[in-house]
């Protein structure tokens, strides 16, 4: 699977999901963001954009908030949004995680939602995060990680990846990952029991971490 595969199929099914009602969330690390007034901002994953919107209100017209995500529906959607609830302090980028578009330092609060099992190299995204966040800032991030490594042939299906499974990685490789980013200490704010999702079983939960 290439990466332009990965995130052909990913915008297919996301640019179809961003009409219809459906739940897209791991977790409520929204819930945990506690966004202050004048803060820099960014969603990774952001959908339809109403967590953006709901930040936005709390950072008020001195703060900022970027959507990040790859989908052209769900960013067409989002920007609507963002106009009907007359939202100015808000930015959506088309971006990969892999390559956000922001200075080193630049934000105070980075929040994702059942987006990073998407990206193809998951590494990659945590230094990003930890490069874009000011030294202090926190991240908030609802995902899941899988029981057991997910076979390669799922892990090599687009489609199976953009359904938001196939590209998990286990409890162990994920905190590896956070740790070689820079994040050694990380909380767990949610987890939930083990269920079933795809071929695979996997858990929820919503973790946070600060910059160092
Ligand atoms: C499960 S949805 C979650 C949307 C939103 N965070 C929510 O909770 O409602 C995942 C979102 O991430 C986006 N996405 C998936 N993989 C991505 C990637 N590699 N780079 C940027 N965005 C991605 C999808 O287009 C989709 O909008």
């Amino acid at each position: 699977m290439s990466e332009n595969q990965a995130i052909g199929a990913i915008n297919i099914r996301y640019s179809d999901l961003a009409e219809k009602s459906c739940c897209l969330s791991c977790g409520g690390a929204i819930n945990h963001a506690n966004p202050a007034e004048g803060e820099h901002c960014a969603d990774l994953g952001s959908g339809r954009g109403v967590d953006v919107i709901k930040i936005a209100q709390a950072v008020g017209d001195s703060g900022k908030v970027f959507g990040i995500d790859i989908s052209d529906g769900m960013l067409d959607k989002a920007r609507k949004n963002a106009a009907k609830f007359e939202v100015g302090n808000v930015e959506f980028i088309q971006s990969e995680l892999e390559n956000l578009p922001f200075k080193e330092g630049q934000l105070n609060l980075i929040i994702s939602n059942c987006t990073i099992n998407h990206a193809s190299n998951k590494g990659l995204v945590w230094k990003e995060i930890n490069r874009s966040l000011k030294k202090g800032g926190r991240f908030i991030v609802s995902d899941i990680f899988s029981l057991q490594e997910v076979p390669e042939e799922f892990r090599k299906d687009p489609e199976a990846v953009a359904e938001c499974w196939a590209g998990s990685v286990t409890r162990e490789t994920y905190l590896q990952q956070l740790k070689e980013a820079g994040f050694s200490e990380v909380e767990i704010l949610e987890e939930s029991d083990p269920y079933d999702k795809g071929k695979i079983q996997c858990v929820s939960w919503t973790i946070r971490a600060y910059k160092a």
